[in-house]
C-alpha cells in the first residue's frame, strides 16, 4: 500500500496561487536521484509570502512549499549519497520552481543537499535554516572585504529581531564583534542583549529621509531590510566600509546616491543563499559549527507543528516572529 502524507501544497485557484494542506503520497514526488524523509523544515520571510499568498513565489503550480529541508536520505541513485546520511537542503529554487520541505518525504536533486555538520541535530539545522546560513554568508562576505575587526568599531545589524538578524546578530558577537542591533520593537532588546548585542539603534530613525553623506559610524553592516533603511545605512559607513545587503523586508527600492561609494569608497555587498555555489554554502555551515553558541541559538528558537503553518505565515509577513521557527514535519 502506498502511504499518504500531508504536504503544504500551493495550487492555482480562479488564476490565483492558494496554499492549503493536500494528501500525497511517494509517486506525487518529482523523479529526482535522493529520496529524502523531512524530519524538520522552517518559517522564512520568503516561506510566508508563499503560504500567506501575500507574494507569487512558485513559478510553477501546483508546487509544495518551504525553502528549507532537514532530514534523512531513504533511498539513493547517487553514489554521493547513501541512506542513513543526514543532509540539510536551503534554497536552489525549492518552493519557486522545485518542490519544497513542507511534506514528510521529498525527492531533490544531489547536488542540492549538503552533509549536516556533526556540531547540529536535525532540528537546530532548521533553527538555523535558510536565514541563519544567509546571515552566515553575509558575515563571511563582511570579513573577506577585510574591514570589520573584532574588538574595533561598531557592526550595524537591521532587522535584528528577525531570523537573519538574530542569527547575525549572535554571530557577529561570538566572533568578538561590537554589535549594534536596529529593530522596531524595543520589547526585544533583552533578548538582543541575550544574542549579545552592545546598543540598539530604534528602525524609525533608518527609515526617514536619506542624506547623502552622514555622520560615519558602522565598519559594516548586514541589512535584511533594504529601501531608505539600506541607502541611510550606507550613507552612515565608514570609508572604506562594507555592507552585505541580501533582504526587503522594508521594500526593494534603494533611493540612495553614489556618494557613499564614490567619495569614502563604501562597498555594497549583495548576498544571495539560493543559488549560491556548494563551496560558499560549506563554508558558511562551518562558520555555523565553529561560532554559533548553541544556547543562544535555542533562545532564538520555537518549534511548531506543520499545522500552525496559515498563522506562522501571517505573522512573518506582518513583521511579528522573533528570531526562528522550526517546523516540525514528522
Ligand atoms: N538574499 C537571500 O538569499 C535571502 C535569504 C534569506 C532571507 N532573505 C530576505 O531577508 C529578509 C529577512 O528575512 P527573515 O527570514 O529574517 O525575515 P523576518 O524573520 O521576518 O525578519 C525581518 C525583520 O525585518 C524587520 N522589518 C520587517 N518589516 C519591516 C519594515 N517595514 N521596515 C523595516 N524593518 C522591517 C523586522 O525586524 P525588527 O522587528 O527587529 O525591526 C523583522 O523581524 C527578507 O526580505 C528575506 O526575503 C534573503
Amino acid at each position: 500500500m502506498t502511504e499518504a502524507f500531508s504536504a503544504m501544497m500551493v495550487e492555482d485557484v480562479d488564476g490565483k496561487p492558494r496554499a492549503g494542506f493536500r494528501e500525497i503520497t511517494k509517486k506525487d514526488l518529482p523523479d529526482h536521484d535522493v529520496l529524502v524523509e523531512v524530519s524538520y523544515s522552517s518559517l522564512n520571510y520568503k516561506d510566508g509570502l508563499a503560504v500567506s499568498g501575500k507574494g507569487r513565489i512558485a513559478r510553477r503550480l501546483p508546487m509544495v512549499a518551504g525553502i528549507d529541508i532537514s532530514g534523512t536520505v531513504v533511498e539513493s541513485r547517487s553514489s554521493a549519497w547513501a541512506p542513513g546520511d543526514r543532509v540539510v537542503v536551503n534554497g536552489w529554487g525549492l518552493s519557486e520552481t522545485e518542490w519544497g520541505g513542507y511534506t514528510r518525504f521529498q525527492r531533490l536533486k544531489p547536488e542540492w543537499l549538503i552533509r549536516l555538520p556533526d556540531a547540529f541535530t536535525l532540528k537546530e539545522a532548521m533553527a538555523i535554516g535558510t536565514a541563519g546560513y544567509t546571515a552566515a554568508l553575509c558575515v563571511n562576505a563582511l570579513e573577506d572585504w577585510g574591514v570589520i575587526q573584532p574588538g574595533k568599531g561598531e557592526v550595524l545589524v537591521t532587522g535584528a529581531a528577525g531570523g537573519v538578524g538574530s542569527t547575525a546578530v549572535s554571530l557577529l558577537s561570538s566572533k568578538g564583534y561590537v554589535v549594534v542591533a536596529s529593530t522596531g520593537r524595543a520589547e526585544t532588546h533583552d533578548y538582543l542583549r541575550g544574542l549579545g548585542a552592545t546598543s540598539f539603534l530604534d528602525r524609525a530613525e533608518l527609515a526617514g529621509e536619506v542624506r547623502p553623506l552622514q555622520k560615519e559610524r558602522w565598519s559594516g553592516a548586514v541589512d535584511s531590510v533594504g529601501s531608505t533603511t539600506l541607502a541611510n545605512v550606507l550613507a552612515q559607513t565608514v570609508y572604506g566600509g562594507a555592507v552585505a545587503a541580501c533582504g526587503l523586508a522594508g521594500g526593494n527600492d534603494l533611493p540612495g546616491s553614489v556618494f557613499p561609494h564614490i567619495l569614502r569608497s563604501v562597498t555594497l555587498i549583495g548576498v544571495d543563499s539560493v543559488h549560491a555555489p556548494t563551496a560558499k554554502r560549506e563554508r558558511a555551515w562551518r562558520t555555523l559549527a565553529d561560532h554559533l553558541d548553541r544556547q543562544k541559538l535555542a533562545a532564538m528558537t520555537e518549534v511548531h507543528p506543520m499545522k500552525d503553518l496559515p498563522e506562522l505565515a501571517k505573522s512573518i509577513v506582518a513583521g511579528a516572529v522573533r528570531g526562528r521557527v522550526v517546523i516540525e514535519i514528522a
